[in-house]
């Protein structure tokens, strides 16, 4: 090659390399705070998530169910992702007794169907709803630390970001307390009482997926699932849920250099969660001896 072309070629990648930088450090790039400071996911908002590859087409549960299967959890549990996983393993809808403009648009379109012609139905709320509505309940419990925290980032930042440092301090009155560690002790009432209702007051079965088992053995968790809902899914589809388990709607783990829980809702944390763990080792003691009745009759 001529020295000519040599030097005007060098001369090319020298100005390309300016102008990269220069558009890199331009304000148009997009805030740089906005990226570190909360989570970039959010800044960026749903509408421009990427579009969700299906295993298959998603398709209305045919003949529809008689009855709506309820997807119970408390809020900033999973019930997003468990959604995600069933409906990628399946191909059918899952319904949510709320309507969720924005998960309606990514992915899940029978938000605020409630009937039989979807796979399960979201819902947080305390049974029962309507009587009648659901013969048979998927409880998923999380432990209530993440769950709490989970939610309070989705109160602060959608569905997938995470609230800043400054959210836990603030204080809005002359009170000691954060406001932080007042929502804290409200939720764990929410919480307890939840997962109670469920275990005591509801009629029908209470199927119970705990979030970190589902996380640690996706698969033997959602075959349990499967079984109680009586769908049968084949290997293949099973292989393709969990090629696809990530997905995108759940929450990146951000390395957090604070914890925003005291000693003292550390303890307030166990003491609620150990009383829902026995609740649930009760209820599934008493499925066991009806269910042994039942085969000897
Ligand atoms: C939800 O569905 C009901 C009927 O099933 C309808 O009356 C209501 O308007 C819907 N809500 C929204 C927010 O679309
Ligand atoms: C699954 O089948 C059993 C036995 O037929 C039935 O009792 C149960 O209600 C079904 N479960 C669901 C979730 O439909
Ligand atoms: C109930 O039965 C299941 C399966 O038969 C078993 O895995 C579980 O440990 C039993 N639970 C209790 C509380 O007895």
């Amino acid at each position: 090659m001529p020295r000519r072309s040599l030097f005007l070629l060098a001369a090319a990648v020298v100005m390309l390399y300016f102008v990269i930088i220069m558009f890199m450090l331009s304000p148009l790039n997009g805030s740089k705070s906005s990226f570190y400071g909360h989570g970039y996911m959010n800044h960026f908002s749903y509408r421009q998530l990427p579009a969700v590859n299906w295993c298959k087409e998603l398709r209305w549960r045919s003949p529809p169910a008689p009855h709506a299967v309820a997807l119970v959890s408390y809020p900033g549990s999973g019930n997003t992702w468990l959604r995600y996983l069933l409906q990628q393993a399946t191909g059918i809808v899952t319904g949510s007794i709320y309507m969720d403009h924005s998960l309606r648009v990514h992915g899940f379109p029978a938000e605020n169907v409630t009937d039989g012609s979807v796979l399960v139905v979201k819902t947080h709320e305390a049974p029962p709803l309507e009587p009648d509505k659901f013969k048979s309940a998927i409880l998923l419990i999380r432990n209530p630390r993440d769950a709490i925290l989970a939610d309070f980032n989705r109160l602060h930042k959608g569905h997938i970001g995470t609230a800043p440092k400054s959210a836990f301090k603030k204080k809005s009155n002359e009170h000691k307390k954060s406001d932080w560690a007042t929502y804290v002790s409200h939720q764990l009432v929410g919480w307890e009482s939840l997962h109670r209702l469920w275990l005591t007051r509801f009629p029908g079965p209470v199927h119970v997926v705990y979030y970190e088992a589902l996380v640690q053995d996706t698969r033997a968790v959602l075959h349990g699932i499967f079984d109680f809902l009586n769908h049968t899914i084949t290997e293949y589809d099973m292989n393709c849920a969990i090629s696809h388990k990530e997905g995108i709607y759940r929450r990146k783990k951000k390395l957090q250099d604070f914890d925003p829980f005291t000693t003292e809702m550390y303890k307030a944390l166990d003491g609620v969660r150990n009383r829902v763990l026995s609740m649930v080792a009760d209820y599934q003691k008493k499925q066991n001896e009806t269910v042994r009745q039942n085969a000897v009759k």
